[in-house]
């Protein structure tokens, strides 16, 4: 055991964080619904769900279906609208000492730009998550999935806002290193790495596709191979900290993507099946740093690697 405890700390722009540890968006709300069960401020950052400039009242039902080890959603980016998360969720969150992160969603360049100057205004929220990977919505990945429209997004965000820009990248394309480069040569700070991956359950006594949407993301530890392989690749095209997120259930998975290169990790699927598998996560990196005598975070990133 080291006599000092290891530092986990790390620093995404003008975002300090105490440790590596996040929720995914989508998977944790808007915070306070897990306020009673832990203390939020043990995590590194609090990511919340998805906001769009107007409401949305999401997919017609069903939205969620099992799948071996795993899951399939389409909620749809349900959310009550930029305005009402501004003045009615985040004062709540404020109340916590850990640092927020929206994720937001647009439907044009525009729309992200506007969502953008919004939350920077508000002075509530201390990075901003770019999704461009929703399997979801129509229109939700075109923005992931080639290249000159991430540039292009991404710049014109950048070019809005001052807060910490980081980009949530898709499975669902050739080539993700492509999408990583055109993110980070056009501003973003950091890289979420990866989204949900395209898929399809069918019922098969109704002989129709189980979610009302047809399609659907598939998260879950079914997708922690994918996901470790996508952090690995895009570790080694960009200089950028990497969010790891994708099945991550236990600290030992949250060790396997710091050792492809993540310098952060999201828990998402985890949360639904132990609330606090986040803040658990944190103690188990505590615990290992010191058990290995690591002195820093940074000791470990990209371990793995040749
Ligand atoms: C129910 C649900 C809702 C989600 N909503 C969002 C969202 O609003 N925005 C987003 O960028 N990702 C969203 N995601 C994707 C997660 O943030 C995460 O990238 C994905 O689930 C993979 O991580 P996991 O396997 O740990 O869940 C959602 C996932 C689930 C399961």
């Amino acid at each position: 055991m080291t006599s000092s405890s290891p530092d986990l700390s790390l620093q995404i722009g003008s975002l300090q964080m105490k440790n590596p540890v996040m929720t995914a968006s989508g998977t944790f709300g808007y915070g306070v619904e897990y306020a009673e069960l832990f203390d939020m401020s043990k995590l590194g950052a609090v990511v919340i769900k998805a906001a769009t400039m107007k409401p949305r009242v999401g997919n017609p039902p069903p939205r969620i279906a099992e799948t071996p080890a795993g899951m399939l959603n389409a909620i749809g980016l349900q959310n009550p609208g930029a305005d009402a998360v501004i003045s009615e969720k985040l004062p709540q969150l404020a109340e916590y000492d850990v640092p927020v992160i929206v994720n937001l969603s647009g439907e044009s360049v525009d729309e992200y730009v506007q969502l953008a100057e919004k939350f920077s205004a508000c002075g509530q929220v201390d990075a901003l998550e770019l999704n461009i990977s929703c399997p979801n919505v129509e229109h939700g990945m075109d923005f992931g999935t080639r290249p000159e429209l991430t540039a292009e997004l991404v710049g014109k965000v950048r070019a809005a806002s001052d807060l910490p820009l980081i980009t949530k990248l898709s499975p669902n394309v050739t080539d993700i290193t492509e999408i990583a480069v055109a993110a980070v040569d056009a501003g973003s700070d950091a890289l979420s790495v990866i989204n949900t991956l395209l898929g399809i359950s069918i019922d098969v006594e109704r002989r129709r596709p189980l979610l009302g949407n047809v399609t659907g993301g598939l998260s879950g530890p079914a997708i922690k191979p994918v996901a470790l392989r996508c952090v690995w690749q895009v570790y080694e095209q960009v200089d950028v900290p990497i969010i790891g997120v994708g099945g991550i259930m236990n600290t030992r998975d949250a060790l396997e993507f710091i050792m492809a290169g993540a310098s952060a990790v999201a828990v998402g699927t985890a949360t639904f099946v132990n609330p606090t598998a986040s803040v658990e996560i944190v103690a188990g990196l505590q615990q290992y740093f010191a058990e290995h005598d690591l002195p820093d975070l940074g000791a470990l990133v990209g371990a793995a690697h040749p």
